[in-house]
């Protein structure tokens, strides 16, 4: 932890530099003050957005979001992309803004719909041509806790930067060129105004687009639910078996059973967020080979990124390649299903045989399962105007 704080300091030290604010594109001083009345008219002919910028860059989050297990995995860049309302609430409207893709029939958040979490309902998504995506959408929520920072089931994007430019040139998904996606929106007077409250001037470029979108995506905090509340009710980390106060018998049989066989080092912290991308024995042979097609090493193979399981049960269907319909489905998997893939993960091996070691669940562990999967839907981060279409 010591060599990042010096390395901040440092940072923080050389931006007081002039051409800093511009090289690193920093929020402007007057972040989240308000728009002049004329650019305000400008934007609301367009874009129902209040008159000062929503708080995107300040939460209250409860004590456990702020315990250095949950901190720590946070990948936001404060140095070169901190956030900031104004830099959020462009990200906001470029999310929802058809514009980004080359026919205007798609935008990010038509495959990423806040009543599911920012994941969309269905197997595959459409693209701008109506075809269709190779595999599932994800959740985006809490999307900035996790500790390595890639993006995607495959982790191929090595930042969430990097990220978000990649939709926008997918031939699929919006076919957009970065040429013609800073001409396009240099072409819209709401654009001009939106990139100099949150940049300081309106230079349209692709670098601030992916900066803004990632702002806003990293915005997207789901704090709010069932368990939140219990967790701070308690006051402390529940010790291993404690119940939590205000939750069902089931619930907290639920959060047990979780705990001993799907948290661990897989879906862990109080975030259910997973370290790195595991294989989790969906198959004995891969058609997708997910960050073994990335790296082209066999032992990666079958691999894929998990999402945080925060409102996962907004987020059906399952998996890289939405094989699984229901969240029953994806239990069955675990409880008899597991393959013995050779990159199977350990965790869900046997120790002693090293051959795949289905769970096994009984019917009641599963529904109480499902009980506490379901504490962990979070309504006001799925209805918070903030997240919503700013679009008239
Ligand atoms: C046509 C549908 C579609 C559109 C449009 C789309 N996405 Fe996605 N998104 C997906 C799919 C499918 C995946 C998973 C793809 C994969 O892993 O190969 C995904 C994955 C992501 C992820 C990775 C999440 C994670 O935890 O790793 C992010 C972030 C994301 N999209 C943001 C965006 C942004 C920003 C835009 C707009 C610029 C956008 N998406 C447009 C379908 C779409």
């Amino acid at each position: 932890m010591r060599t990042p704080t010096i390395i901040a300091a440092t940072l923080a030290a050389t931006c007081l530099l002039p051409a800093c604010k511009k090289a690193t594109d920093k929020a402007t001083p007057s972040d989240g003050t308000g728009f002049s009345k004329t650019d305000y008219e400008i934007i609301s002919a367009t874009l129902n957005l209040p008159e000062s910028a929503l708080n995107y860059s300040g939460f209250n989050l409860p004590a456990h979001f702020l315990a250095p297990s949950v901190a720590s995995t946070n990948n936001t860049p404060t140095n070169t992309n901190p956030i900031t309302n104004d830099g959020a609430t462009l990200g906001r409207v470029l999310f929802y803004d058809k514009a980004l893709s080359i026919n205007n029939t798609i935008a990010c958040a038509s495959c990423h719909k806040q009543a599911n979490s920012f994941a969309e309902p269905i197997q595959f998504s459409k693209g701008f041509l109506n075809g269709l995506t190779e595999r599932n959408s994800m959740s985006l929520a809490n999307a900035r806790y996790y500790t390595n920072g890639k993006f995607f089931w495959d982790e191929r994007a090595v930042t969430l930067e990097d990220q978000t430019l990649m939709p926008i040139q997918h031939p699929v998904e919006m076919g957009l060129t970065l040429d013609s996606l800073e001409k396009k929106l240099s072409g819209k007077d709401y654009y001009k105004v939106l990139f100099k409250k949150a940049f300081g001037d309106d230079n349209i470029t692709r670098d601030r687009v992916s900066k803004a979108l990632a702002q806003f995506i990293r915005a997207m905090v789901s704090y709010q639910s069932k368990y939140d509340d219990a967790l701070t009710a308690l006051g402390h980390t529940p010790a291993p078996n404690e119940d939590l106060p205000g939750f069902t018998q089931q619930e907290n049989q639920g959060l047990r059973v979780f705990t001993a066989n799907c948290a661990g080092p897989c879906h862990n912290t109080e975030l259910q967020t997973m370290p790195v991308a595991r294989n989790n024995g969906l198959d004995l042979v891969y058609t997708d080979n997910g960050v073994g097609k990335i790296t082209g090493r066999t032992i990666d193979n079958g691999k894929f990124k998990s999402p945080s399981l925060r409102n996962v049960m907004l987020t059906a269907p399952y998996m890289h390649d939405g094989r699984f319909q229901t969240i029953e489905q994806v239990l069955e998997h675990y409880s008899t299903g597991i393959k013995n893939h050779p990159n199977l993960d350990n965790r869900l091996k046997d120790p002693v045989t090293g051959v795949a070691r289905p769970l096994n669940l009984t019917q009641q562990q599963k529904n109480a399962i499902i009980a506490f999967l379901n504490t962990l839907t979070d309504t006001k981060f799925t209805t918070d105007t903030k997240y919503s279409d700013p679009f008239k």
